[in-house]
């Protein structure tokens, strides 16, 4: 299998995994390539969805060109998405990930962070011992680009790297960390956000996965989240 067949095999894991949804409810779906997967085949499934809050634009127009209701943030109130299925650049043995490869990190961080489980599918190649051989994104305030890559490179010793031409979903601008060995991933994700200019960065590990479907060449390996 190659590394996209991987990709869609996760994805149809995870259909898997939440196919026992009660009717009418609204999912979260993040964005990139393995969730595009999970997206045509959530089309396919007719699960009883009512929707889906979608990570990015992207995902938005992929869901509405297969019919799937949008449904905001604000219309689920103080409720929580019974799932958020997404994917990630990389993941730890603690399901601590590296996230935001395709730049959406700041609304799947949000969406996230409302749902009660999240659901990362992979392929093999994602699962790591240690995070930071995928560069760190991290979101910023255009105006504070130059003073926070400044302030990130007196912090952690790599000069990051700005993803020029590419704008987030927010209007904002990217820079990218290479170089890292994340031993603390909590502690680097909180102490990235106190950087004025810094909307969010790709640590997510104050909120990490639940469950991993990791698609490997012999087939899907399940696990969840310890403790
Ligand atoms: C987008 C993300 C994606 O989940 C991550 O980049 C993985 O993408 P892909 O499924 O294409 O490998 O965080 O911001």
């Amino acid at each position: 299998m190659n590394q996209d067949e991987l990709k869609k095999a996760a994805a149809f894991a995870a259909l898997e995994e939440i196919r026992a949804i009660m009717p009418g409810a609204v999912i979260g779906v993040g964005t990139g390539s393995t969730v595009n997967h999970f997206i045509d085949a959530l089309a396919a499934s007719r699960l009883p969805l009512q929707g889906a809050v979608p990570s990015s634009e992207a995902s938005g127009r992929r869901l509405a060109a297969h019919g799937i209701p949008l449904v905001s943030l604000d219309e689920i109130g103080a409720g929580f998405l019974p799932f958020y299925v997404d994917g990630a650049d990389e993941i730890d043995p603690s399901f601590n990930m590296i996230k935001g490869g395709g730049g959406a990190l700041t609304r799947e961080k949000i969406i996230a962070a409302t749902a009660r489980r999240f659901i990362c599918i992979c392929d093999a190649s994602k699962k790591v011992a240690t995070l930071g051989r995928f560069p760190l994104p991290v979101e910023v305030i255009p105006m504070a680009r130059v003073q926070v890559g400044h302030e990130i490179a007196r912090f952690t010793g790599s000069i990051p790297c700005w993803r020029e031409g590419f704008v987030t979903d927010n209007g904002n601008h990217i820079l990218d960390i290479a170089g890292l060995a994340i031993d603390d991933p909590r502690a680097l994700e909180s102490e990235l956000n106190q950087i004025a200019g810094v909307v969010t960065n790709g640590l997510f590990a104050r909120r990490g996965a639940d469950v991993l479907l990791l698609a490997t060449a012999s087939g899907i390996e399940r696990s969840e989240r310890q403790g």
